[in-house]
Formats: C-alpha cells, structure tokens, sequence
C-alpha cells in the first residue's frame, strides 16, 4: 500500500517535471473518443455506408519554453501542439448525385486547420 503511494506520488513528480499535467487540453478531448471509422449516418444507405475519420488525438499545451519565445514573431505565453484525426486513405464516391469522400482508414497527423 505504502508503495503504490510512493508510486503514485513517484509518478506525479515526474509529469509536473515533465510538463504532462498542465497540458491536457480538456476543452478538446472531453467526450472525445479515439480516431476512428465513423458511420456518417446522413449520407450512408443500406448495404452502402460511407465513412468519415472521426475522434481525438493527442492535443496539449503548455507555457512557452523561453527558448523558443525570442525566436518568436509573436510572442505566445502558451504553446499548443497537436495532431488530427485525418483520413489516411479515402476514395470518391457518388451519392445521391453528391461527390463524398468515402473514408477507408484513419491516423492521426498534422492539422489542416487550427481551432484557435
Ligand atoms: C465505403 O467504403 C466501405 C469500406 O471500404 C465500403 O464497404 C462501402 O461500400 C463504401 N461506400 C460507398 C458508398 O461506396
Ligand atoms: C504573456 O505573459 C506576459 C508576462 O507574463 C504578459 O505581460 C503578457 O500580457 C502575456 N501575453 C499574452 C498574450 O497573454
């Protein structure tokens, strides 16, 4: 018992050392399931289902290490680095007259967008 609290306490040092804590970006990933083949039920017919890459990915921020704020154009206190949930492979299919993209499999990778 008393180890696993020096476990626990063990491992709790290191991620405030290692910066992990403050990170997690709630906003984001709350009720955010893994990335995945999702069914997109409006476009998807019996026996012809279209899928979308759906769910989160790794997303953190944290403060600006000094170091890389003075090579900063603009200045920024917080540092946000993440990853999407992308289709890796998709082909274009026709729908109802509707080009989709018909996704086949998903990973997570660079953003096209950013939120903020
Ligand atoms: C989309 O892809 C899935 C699996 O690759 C396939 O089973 C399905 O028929 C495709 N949907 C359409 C509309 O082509
Ligand atoms: C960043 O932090 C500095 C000092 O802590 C503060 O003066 C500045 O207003 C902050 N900038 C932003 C964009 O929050």
């Amino acid at each position: 018992m008393t180890a696993l609290i020096t476990a626990s306490v063990l491992l709790f040092l290191i991620l405030i050392h290692l910066g992990q804590l403050y990170p997690r970006n709630y906003m984001n990933n709350f009720g955010c399931e893994e990335c995945k083949l999702k069914e997109n039920n409006i476009f998807s017919k019996p026996g012809a289902p279209v899928y979308q890459c759906m769910g989160c990915c790794f997303s953190r921020a944290y403060p600006t290490p000094l170091r890389s704020k003075k090579t900063m154009l603009v200045p920024k206190n917080i540092t946000s680095e993440a990853t999407c949930c992308v289709a890796k492979e998709f082909k274009q299919v026709l729908v109802n007259d509707i080009k989709l993209v018909n996704h086949t499999d998903c990973h997570c990778s660079t953003c096209y967008y950013h939120k903020s």
